[in-house]
């Protein structure tokens, strides 16, 4: 018998999971008590950015193997296993995750069940929330509806979620009981047939793998964001020491890139609330540690400001600053506590002309920050700057040819946020570059050539 399967939440985890489980075969219905996401689900299209999802919902919802409501009571009537996947965003107060959601949900899911079920979280919470979860259940259900609760972190990438989803790099299921293990086994049948490693664990340790793997990637970028510190000190490159550092197979390469930071809707919630969790077990060496990847994190942004400051005669007031980028990394049109954004906010509080533009962000943008002006093309947001700040990397801003660039704007001079400009180039067009601990070396190229002509 195929399971009959629901996902609760439909954002960027539900929506691409629901539909990545329809891919797989199964009969899948999303809840989501957000009326417009649902109609736009049903409608076969995604209401986010994420590329191939709305192939996946377009082909699924046509055959009616997939479905969306936001009636719980049909998915509790019809599913014998539930995917959480709502939002544990921020809280309002202090760094701890809001369960609300959570908990909101599977009281509601529990008060409406008329089978058996097993309840697989996928939301990203604090350690200790899955066995929470177990007695929520057992207090709200119907007397003789029986339970089960296992954990089955997500560690998909904005962007890349469908692939992600169907192609995960290791599989972890934090289980109680065999016959959860045996449910999570049949639904990632094809994972695991193609040889995805499968870690079978403890609902702790499973909770736990999701929120440290975060915190580990967000550890990775501080780091290199502090050796920015001492390269510009040193007046050494921190992109060739990345490099060598990345050679090395025990680090790695991938996440060493530094610049204005990490931003989004996962790491720095979720790092604030590992180093909130573990503050409230008394694990006081992991708390001290996210704070300062934490804020290593946040002075990448004032560092990436205070430097537009500077090399616009140390008065932002009036000047003219085009930010490229909005999202908080390319390919995305999310805006959630982006960079990019913050930074341009920043600027414009300071009295600058801020005009940003990303390709795709802008309207998420323009609701969390309506002081700014947005710009529909690269070429109005160049046009009469004094400054150019590249704070989001799209593959059409680092492959802008700058001397196009250049005879658009007021002021050859350019922040590289995010390392990514190649610095010769730009110095070849007459631009002053300045990237984020990198050598303070890049001359406009008038100056070079000059020089290099009084030495013959
Ligand atoms: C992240 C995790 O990668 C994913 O496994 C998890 O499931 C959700 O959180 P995502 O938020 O989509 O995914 O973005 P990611 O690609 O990890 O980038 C996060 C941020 O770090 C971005 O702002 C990016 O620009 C920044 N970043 C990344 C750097 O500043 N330097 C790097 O070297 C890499």
């Amino acid at each position: 018998m195929t399971l009959k399967i629901s996902v609760i939440g439909t954002g960027y985890l539900g929506a691409t999971h629901a539909a990545c489980l329809a891919e797989l075969g199964f009969e899948v219905i999303g809840v989501d008590s957000d009326g417009g996401k649902v109609a736009h689900l049903n409608a076969g299209v995604a209401p986010f950015a994420e590329p191939g999802l709305d192939d996946l919902l377009n082909r699924h919802v046509s055959t009616g193997r997939l479905r969306f409501t936001t009636d719980v009571s049909e998915a509790a009537a019809s599913s014998d296993v539930h995917f959480l996947c709502v939002g544990t965003p921020q809280a309002g107060s202090g760094l701890s995750a809001d369960l609300s959601a959570v908990w909101t949900c599977t009281r509601e899911l529990a008060r409406h069940l008329t089978r058996d079920c097993l309840v697989i979280g996928k939301s990203t919470v604090p350690v200790g929330t899955a066995e929470r979860l177990g007695s929520e259940l057992a207090r709200f259900a119907p007397t003789g509806i029986r339970t089960s609760v296992a954990w089955n972190p997500e560690f998909l990438r904005e962007g890349h979620g469908v692939h992600d989803t169907l192609h995960p790099d290791r599989l972890v299921f934090g289980v109680a009981t065999p016959d959860a293990e045996l449910a999570l086994r049949t639904i990632y049948e094809q994972a695991i047939a193609d040889g995805v490693p499968v870690h079978v664990t403890d609902l702790a340790t499973a909770e736990l793998a999701k929120s440290a793997a975060n915190a580990f990637l967000a550890t990775k970028i501080s780091f290199i964001n502090a050796m920015t510190d001492i390269s510009e000190r040193a007046d050494a490159d921190v992109v060739a020491l990345a490099d060598i550092l990345g050679d090395d197979p025990r680090i790695g390469r991938r996440f060493l890139d530094a610049g204005v930071g990490f931003g989004g809707g996962c790491l720095p919630k979720d790092l604030r609330a590992l180093s909130a969790r573990a503050s409230e077990l008394g694990a006081r060496s992991v708390t001290g540690l996210l704070r300062e990847v934490d804020a290593i994190n946040l002075r990448a942004r004032t560092k990436v400001a205070e430097l537009a400051r500077e090399l616009t005669g140390g008065d932002l007031a009036g000047r003219r600053v085009a930010v490229l980028g909005a999202a908080f990394k390319p390919l995305s049109d999310d805006v959630r506590d982006s960079p990019a954004l913050d930074v341009a906010r920043r600027l414009h509080a300071q009295g600058a002309d801020v005009r940003v533009f990303d390709p795709e962000a802008a309207l998420n943008a323009r609701a969390v920050a309506p002081e700014l002006t947005y710009v529909a093309s690269l070429e109005s947001a160049l046009r009469d700057a004094d400054l150019v700040l590249h704070l989001t990397e799209w593959p059409q801003f680092v492959e802008m040819d700058p001397h196009w660039a250049a005879s658009l704007v007021r002021r050859r001079v350019v922040v590289d946020g995010r390392n990514r400009l190649d610095p010769e180039r730009w110095t070849m067009a007459g631009w002053t570059i300045q990237g984020i601990g990198r050598p303070k070396r890049q001359q406009p190229v008038a100056t070079r050539t000059a020089d290099a002509a009084a030495v013959i």
